[in-house]
């Protein structure tokens, strides 16, 4: 048995394992096999995150859940245990969901309470503290993605200090195990050491991710051991479906 599911139970708030939706699985065929990778690195429920990017990915409630339920039909044939929840989305900053948040419509997590949040690549956002304080404001969680891309927020303390109470902050488990580089991976697992993430997701895309998050996992258990992991892996992500901000 992999070393790396000797504890489990992990809960994942942020993976494309659903097919033909984005730039994950084109096939069900390969999303089983991802799943299964990720049951074997111990993850035992999915809550799967879609692209809502306008322009590029734009899949509908009904797609989402259709993928979803055709999913789970091939993981029970396939003897998988996995839940795979209702999906929520990544929502892109962008015009799609400046439209959609004043009501609230952008795919949300189960529950209602929390959305997985995404910056372009190359900008954050101006008055970026101020920016999410008004989504906060609007009654939801805004849950933000892989942190450790923007060094210019992740290692500044003072701009990373304030976002404190206005959003829960992400990792990516692959970037813990390398995916990225090597100043990803360092800006990945200052974050986690010094206690300034929430939770720690798979983002998986594909099967040639999953190297990288048992990478990942197997340092994160190094450092922190079990109840660091659980805390990461299991008890953060459920607080931010709750709609709460975990303890760091
Ligand atoms: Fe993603």
């Amino acid at each position: 048995m992999d070393q790396t599911n000797a504890h489990g139970g992990w809960v994942d708030l942020h993976c494309h394992v659903l097919p033909g939706l984005d730039d994950g699985p084109a096939e069900l065929a390969q999303s089983v096999a991802v799943v299964q990778g990720l049951e074997r690195l111990g993850f035992a429920e999915l809550h799967p995150t879609p692209h809502q990017y306008a322009g590029r990915w734009t899949p509908n409630r009904a797609q989402c859940h259709a993928a979803a339920a055709a999913l789970r039909a091939a993981l029970v044939a396939a003897g998988s245990k996995v839940v795979v929840a209702d999906p929520a989305g990544e929502n892109m900053w962008d015009e799609l969901l400046a439209a959609r948040h004043p009501t609230g419509a952008q795919p949300h997590y189960t529950g209602a309470r929390a959305f997985l949040l995404e910056f372009p690549r190359d900008a954050l956002p101006p008055q970026l503290a101020e920016r999410l304080f008004e989504l906060r404001l609007h009654g939801s969680l805004p849950v933000i993605a892989h942190l450790e891309r923007w060094p210019e927020l992740a290692d500044d303390p003072a701009r990373l200090g304030s976002l404190a109470g206005k959003a829960a902050l992400l990792v990516n488990l692959s970037a813990l195990g390398g995916l990225g580089g090597w100043s990803t991976r360092g800006r990945a697992r200052r974050l986690v050491l010094k206690q300034r993430v929430h939770a720690v997701t798979s983002d998986t895309h594909g099967e040639s991710d999953l190297p990288f998050c048992k990478a990942g996992l197997e340092w994160l258990l190094r450092r922190l051991g079990p109840a660091g992991a659980r805390q990461l892996l299991v008890e953060g992500p459920r607080a931010i479906l709750a709609g709460e901000i975990p303890e760091a």
